[in-house]
């Protein structure tokens, strides 16, 4: 069934509270001679920092500032990940130091939401312990956020929205975003892989694609306001327009995306590797914008584990998808990520996950030691190894990988690259750092004025995670 948009009636209603936050914040500046200020932290994955920037945009809208300090802002938001035990139990720890600070700051507002709350066990935990949290609101409910912090602003006691998703899409929230030159755009929300290990599903409902001509607004107007990088965000884009009542997959998109004037360069994740079509891989390497990176996780390579995590492939598949990649796009950089300590992960069969890292040569890989999630399939499973087997073996993967990064590095030495400069070093404000279209972090000496600019640059040495070069030209 094709997701809707949430109707006009609904964000009105939603806009209404907006107004009215801004008049009780433009009474309260009247008052205290000073902005209410807003803070925001968010954990997990950039699902969740786009959802920051939606957050940021109602609460700019609804006459907020930011601050970086949480002891001075009127408004602290917690942003949460549910995908791993230790994301969660951060929050726990910032929550607990934000007791003290309310409570020499009673009016201080705490809000806590994202996916950790999604979980109903979470959610109670919260109110049980967690007694100066005032307001607890799931993803789904990120575009009523405006009558929830009306009401928490409005009445006393904790204010709770953690509904189940009905399948909406809401377009109009406002969007405050970090930075110009570089922009997240989400093609589609929610996930129906169901992984046996993972939460996401749980928390943040089925799949559901934007229409392409919402996504296509947001391009345009993206490039109208400076934005030349565009990176497409989905659990699963492979998955794009299954759910759409139009004949339109992801490769449809990317040449959609291609075509739109003034973008200069295209990224997307993640990908699943048992969907990842050939038209798809076509598309990445005829879309002259696309960049030559691809994310593909393949978690275990033990067959056995991969068929218990429910991944729909095999290792050989895995490895011919692989070489297909790698023959059909020149050059292009592999990234990963992979689960070490899958409960009934042994270690011959952790042996496997090592021979697709020495086969495949990754750029890079993110690597996560399994933690139990409550509710999924994965967490009745009894662990074989222990603890110390589990660290053992994934120390072992961060040595074999970390040598296979360095060389991977090195072969860029010698090779001009075009960079997109992002940043300056927090230490040395002559030093600039971008990426290169493989995404490879680089680090030369350029003047602060050429940041959002593409430069030149000649690779003059090679680190463990990044590279350094000389600007070659402006
Ligand atoms: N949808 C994406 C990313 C999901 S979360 C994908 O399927 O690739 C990002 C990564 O977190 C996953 O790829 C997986 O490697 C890891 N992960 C998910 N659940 C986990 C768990 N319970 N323990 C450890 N790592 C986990
Ligand atoms: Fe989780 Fe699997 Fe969905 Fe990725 S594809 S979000 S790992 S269930
Ligand atoms: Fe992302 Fe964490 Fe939620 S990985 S989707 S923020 S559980």
């Amino acid at each position: 069934m094709a997701a809707t948009n949430i109707t006009e009636e609904q964000w009105a209603v939603s806009a209404g509270y907006l107004a009215k936050i801004r008049e009780d914040n433009a009474n309260f500046a009247v008052k205290n001679g000073r902005t209410r200020l807003a803070h925001t932290e968010t954990y997990g994955c950039q699902q969740n920092v786009n959802d920051t920037e939606r957050i940021k945009g109602m609460l700019s809208e609804a006459g907020f500032g930011f601050t970086e300090d949480a002891s001075e802002a009127d408004l602290v938001i917690y942003n949460t990940c549910a995908v791993r035990e230790n994301a969660e139990q951060k929050v726990f720890g910032r929550l607990g130091i934000l007791k003290h600070m309310k409570e020499e700051r009673p009016e201080m507002m705490v809000a806590v939401c994202g996916c950790m709350v999604q979980q109903e066990h979470i959610c109670e935990k919260i109110r049980r312990v967690h007694d100066h949290v005032d307001l607890i609101f799931g993803t789904h409910a990120l575009w009523r956020m405006p009558e929830l912090l009306y009401r928490t602003m409005t009445e006393k006691g904790v204010v709770v929205d953690i509904t189940d998703s009905d399948g909406t899409i809401a377009e109009e929230i406002p969007i405050l975003r970090d930075k110009t030159e570089k922009a997240w755009v989400s093609v589609m929300y929610g996930c129906n892989n169901f992984c046996t290990y993972c939460i996401v599903p749980y928390v943040r409902g089925r799949e559901r694609s934007r229409r392409p001509e919402d996504i296509m607004a947001e391009i345009s107007s993206l490039v109208a306001g400076g934005t030349t990088e565009i990176s497409l965000l989905g659990q699963n884009v492979n998955s794009y327009g299954k759910d759409l009542e139009l004949d339109i997959d992801f490769a449809d998109l990317l040449r959609m995306v291609n075509d739109i004037e003034g973008v200069r360069r295209i990224r997307f994740m993640t990908s699943h590797p048992k969907d990842l079509s050939d038209k798809l891989i076509y598309a990445i390497r005829d879309c002259d914008k696309v960049c030559k990176q691809l994310h593909l996780p393949f978690q275990a390579g033990s067959d056995r584990v991969l068929k218990e995590m429910n991944r729909h492939y095999d290792k050989k598949q895995y490895l011919e998808i692989i070489d297909k990649v790698k023959r059909e796009i020149q050059g292009i950089a592999l990234t990963t990520d992979v689960i070490v300590g899958f409960p009934t992960e042994t270690n011959e069969d952790f042996r496997e996950t090592l021979d697709v890292l020495s086969k495949v040569r990754f750029d890079s890989i993110f690597s996560f030691i399994y933690s139990r999630r409550e509710g999924t399939p994965a967490a009745k499973l009894e662990p074989v190894l222990s603890d110390e087997e589990i660290h053992r073996n994934f120390n072992e993967l961060l040595e074999l990988q970390n040598r296979i990064c360095k060389e991977k590095n090195l072969e860029y030495v010698g090779r001009t690259e075009e960079v997109l400069v992002d940043g300056g070093s927090k230490t040395d404000k002559n030093m600039m750092t971008g990426r290169t279209d493989s995404g490879k972090i680089v680090n030369f000496e350029a003047p602060q004025s050429l940041k959002g600019q593409y430069v030149s640059v000649k690779i003059t040495g090679a680190r463990q995670w990044s590279l350094e070069g000389e600007l070659t030209e402006r």
